[in-house]
């Protein structure tokens, strides 16, 4: 693991090279004597940092004096890609994880309910502010790998990742009662690459996906604050004012199918995270999971980016489910590695988040 003063944050600059506010957060003005509200306010300042699906941001906070409220933003739903909203609740299960995350390095993490109201299904999750005696190092360690998590979509090094870590992500998953699955085998790895091409093929000659898609893609220097900004998929700052018309326009399905083919079956590492269960409760956990994955492989300086196309498609999921001989749901597939860091894309502010 890399000491704690290595995670600064000082890379995080936009394509202008100005600085990005939102992951320039200080843990070091944290509101220790502040007001319960200003406590939730800076801790919300984490939970915002959490991916989401086309960096949708699909969730909402009510702060209710010691309490906080998660609500699933289903205003923010991707519903050709995701029409039963499973993505968005494991975006808000990652919110979650990041807001317990720096919970417990303050030392304040207290109790956490999942879907605590049967009535309202939109009410995902109620946190409370307690005291604790002292924080885990563990905890701090992760929280201190928020700033420094990206979806990193560029090809790795061919370096593999080390048995211990992929342990380590192994334990990651299951404290949050996920499961995970490397791909060992070439065979593995090709049949997963077949079926993620295919995927790609069929989701780029459904017109409703590129419309959907093409809402969320933005030119470089948009001043949109969620979304996809080209860079993120690395298109320059000219091609980028192009790509929302070119996605909406074009089925680019087999360019996009051969290029992910190549990232599937090219990384040093390919990795499918399920449950046992596919309900909304399932989804918080895989949520959690895959946030808390991504921080511990960030702490070991390793990228992910996901390949979720096989998941997408319900027909395509369970061929996955019978080829990898799995009994639970996958929930979605991640390619790791070793890479160059990337710039951060944007976040909403904490005011657009509160009800
Ligand atoms: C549930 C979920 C599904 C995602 N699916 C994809 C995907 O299929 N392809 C992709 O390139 N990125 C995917 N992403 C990554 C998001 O696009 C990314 O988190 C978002 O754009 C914000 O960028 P960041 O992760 O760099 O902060 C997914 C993220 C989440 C949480």
């Amino acid at each position: 693991m890399k000491p704690l003063d290595n995670l600064s944050t000082d890379e995080s600059l936009n394509p202008q090279g100005k600085p990005v506010e939102p992951w320039e957060i200080s843990s070091a003005d944290f509101p220790h004597n502040g007001t319960t509200q200003e406590k939730w306010r800076f801790l919300l300042g984490y939970a915002l940092l959490a991916p989401s699906n086309h960096n949708s941001q699909p969730w909402l906070f009510r702060i209710r004096g010691n309490e906080l409220e998660l609500y699933a933003d289903r205003m923010r739903a991707c519903h050709v890609v995701d029409p039963s909203d499973r993505e968005l609740i494991l975006s808000c299960g990652c919110a979650l994880l990041h807001l317990r995350s720096a919970l417990a390095h303050f030392a304040y993490l207290g109790s956490v309910e999942l879907l605590p109201n049967p009535a309202d299904p939109d009410l995902l999750a109620r946190l409370s502010l307690g005291t604790q005696e002292e924080t885990s190092r563990d905890e701090s360690v992760l929280f201190y790998a928020i700033p420094k998590r990206r979806t990193n979509r560029q090809p790795f090094r061919d370096d593999p990742i080390p048995s211990a870590l992929l342990s380590a992500l192994q334990s990651a998953t299951q404290d949050e009662f996920a499961w995970l699955h490397v791909l060992k085998s070439e065979q593995e790895r090709h049949a997963l690459a077949d079926l993620i091409a295919e995927g790609d093929r069929r989701q780029w000659a459904d017109k409703r996906f590129r419309l959907e898609l093409a809402s969320w893609v933005h030119p470089n220097r948009s001043s949109t604050r969620d979304g996809i900004p080209g860079y993120a998929q690395g298109v320059d700052d000219l091609m980028s004012y192009a790509g929302p018309l070119l996605v909406r326009t074009f089925d680019m399905g087999d360019g996009q199918a051969a290029m992910d083919y190549e990232l599937a079956t090219g990384s040093p590492a390919l990795v499918i995270v399920g449950t046992d269960g596919d309900t909304p409760r399932d989804w918080l956990h895989a949520g959690q999971a895959l946030a808390r994955l991504l921080l511990r492989a960030r702490v070991d300086d390793v990228w992910a980016s996901f390949l979720n196309q096989a998941i997408e498609l319900p027909d395509l999921r369970q061929r996955l489910g019978v080829s990898m001989g799995f009994t639970g749901f996958p929930q979605f597939c991640l390619r790791l590695g070793f890479g160059d860091d990337i710039k951060p894309t944007p976040r909403r502010d904490v005011d657009e988040l509160l009800i």
